[in-house]
């Protein structure tokens, strides 16, 4: 008899985000944006990859999420979902796919899901954009919102500072989730806004939330995976926790590399033929 393990793992829907939230299980998301870092995430059993529009700034070069175009994504997101077993695969719709209206909107995000495979969609912002979510949510396609930081609107905000601290703006991000939450998306992601406006929101909604800046009493937890590899360097804000120095690592590989072609040390002669 085989000893191999056949169980194949159990897919991450979001169904079982739902009971995780429930049976206060707290959920892990790290962004990917290509197939051997999908790989491993998935292996190692992170719960939610997001193939985030900040591939703009890690993978393209971009100061801002701005210019990444649809297609773009979709290169991203099927090259991760070719990767992934277990995980649940969201895709950043990037901006300008969506908020014009919203029947351009359900025709990004059938691209999204057709051509990459995904298994749902996220979208930034609230009332703005609720005809939107309605109409892809109508079309069977699960949705994730983005309330308080929201890097598409960069340019209105004028900086990344903390976000919703003043009443006004916590009230209407308070209104926003409900009313996302309401509409039928399955979570919600805040970001960089007072923990105990994000503890509320938690507390208040019965669908996932998931913080990037926003405390520990929520539902779970997302980072950017280059920020959190210290493969980027530049973006350091207090949320942010690195567990290695990976642009530290791989410069010491590379400039070992070189050393070894220039001094004829590599190829040995076990490492030719
Ligand atoms: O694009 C992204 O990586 C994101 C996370 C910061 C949540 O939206």
């Amino acid at each position: 008899m085989s000893t191999e393990n056949t169980m194949a793992p159990r897919k991450i829907t979001t169904h079982v985000l739902q009971e995780m939230k429930l049976k206060k299980e707290k959920i892990s998301m790290l962004t990917a944006y290509d197939f051997s870092m999908a790989s491993i995430l998935d292996n190692a059993g992170i719960d939610v990859i997001l193939v985030g529009d900040s591939a703009s700034n890690v993978m393209s070069g971009y100061t801002t999420t701005l210019p990444i175009t649809l297609d773009m994504m979709i290169y991203h997101a099927s090259a991760v979902m070719r990767a992934v077993k277990r995980a649940l695969v969201v895709v950043d719709m990037p901006f300008g796919t969506y908020q014009g209206n919203s029947r351009e909107a359900i025709q990004s995000a059938i691209r999204i899901m057709k051509e990459a495979g995904a298994n749902a969609v996220k979208m930034e912002g609230g009332k703005e954009i609720m005809e939107s979510v309605e109409r892809i949510l109508s079309a069977g396609i699960p949705v994730m919102g983005h309330l308080g930081l929201t890097p598409q609107s960069i340019h209105k905000f004028g900086t990344y500072v903390v976000r919703a601290t003043q009443e006004e703006e916590a009230e209407k991000l308070l209104e926003d989730a409900h009313a996302l939450a309401d509409a039928g998306c399955f979570a919600i992601v805040l970001e960089k806004i007072p923990a105990k406006l994000a503890a509320r929101v938690a507390n208040e909604i019965n669908i996932p939330v998931i913080g990037i800046g926003a405390g520990a009493e929520v539902d779970g937890q997302v980072l950017v995976l280059h920020d959190m590899l210290g493969i980027s360097q530049k973006f350091s804000p207090r949320f942010l926790r690195r567990y290695h120095n990976l642009q530290e690592e791989i410069t010491g590989s590379v400039k070992a590399y070189i050393n070894d072609v220039k001094s004829m040390d590599f190829p040995n002669e076990r490492e030719q033929y």
